[in-house]
């Protein structure tokens, strides 16, 4: 699938990772990028059409497939960290909150915009998930949770999809130099890798992107038995 030319919809798009991708699309031919934000008063990239979207919202999220009727990519790249571990957070809040935007929010723009993609033509919807669907830090245990619960629901949307021709990307990355990894020091993949490494499976219709070595070699270690990571 050519970038050249398509209409995308980009989630999260006023910072971060969501922010890069809507750029990159850009710089790639994309004939129209919607950006969709939380903020009223949110920036994006020039050239970007924004759309306020909360995906938590269940009227904002119909709302942005009907405002997005030509749209044939769907990258969900909202999301959030809380940073907190799952039995000694003070309650089940944070928690809740991962999975209402991490999986609930993604299930729900996928569901929103399947018969967009399907009237379109098939085109593809990307999920930006994280090396922790396979790795369990346990100060951050209920993002996992959160993000292993997408990775399984994208699989399971791969497979809904198949017969419309619509493409499920997976996205899997360490840390990413965004607000949400401000905290870590250490290595962290440049969110200008990450999109270009989307952009790049999009066109050769790849369904997975493992964007750093770490990652890589989290998902080759599935096959082994559960070791408790300190
Ligand atoms: N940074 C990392 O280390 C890392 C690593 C692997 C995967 N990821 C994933 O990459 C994606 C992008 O993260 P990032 O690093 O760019 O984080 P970020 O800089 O914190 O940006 C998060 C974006 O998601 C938006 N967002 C949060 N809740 C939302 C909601 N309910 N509805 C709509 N938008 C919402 C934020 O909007 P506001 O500005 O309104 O808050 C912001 O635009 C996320 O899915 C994240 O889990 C990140």
């Amino acid at each position: 699938m050519h970038i050249k030319g398509i209409t995308a919809l980009v989630t999260g798009a006023n910072r971060g990772l969501g922010r890069t991708l809507t750029r990159v699309l850009l710089e790639r031919g994309a004939a129209r990028v919607y950006g969709g934000t939380r903020a009223p008063d949110a920036v994006v990239e020039p050239g970007v059409v924004s759309v306020g979207l909360d995906v938590t919202d269940p009227e904002q999220v119909a709302a942005a497939a009907a405002a997005c009727p030509d749209a044939t990519l769907l990258v969900n790249n909202a999301g959030v960290l809380t940073d907190n571990s799952l039995l000694a957070a003070p309650s089940l809040d944070q928690a809740r909150l991962e999975m209402e935007v991490n999986y609930f929010g993604t299930l729900a723009m996928c569901r929103a915009f399947a018969p967009v993609l399907a009237r379109n033509g098939g085109g593809a919807i990307v999920n930006v998930l994280s090396i922790a669907s396979w790795l369990t830090n346990p100060a951050m245990g209920s993002y996992s949770a959160s993000k292993a619960a997408a990775w399984a629901m994208t699989n399971a949307v791969r497979s809904e999809l198949h017969g419309q021709g619509t493409l499920v990307v997976a996205v899997h990355s360490g840390y990413i130099d965004t607000d949400m990894a401000r905290h870590v020091d250490g290595a962290k993949n440049a969110p200008e890798s990450v999109a270009e490494q989307v952009a790049d499976a999009v066109e050769a219709r790849e369904v997975e992107v493992l964007a750093d070595e770490r990652t890589r070699l989290a998902k080759t270690a599935l096959s082994q038995p559960p070791v408790p990571a300190v």
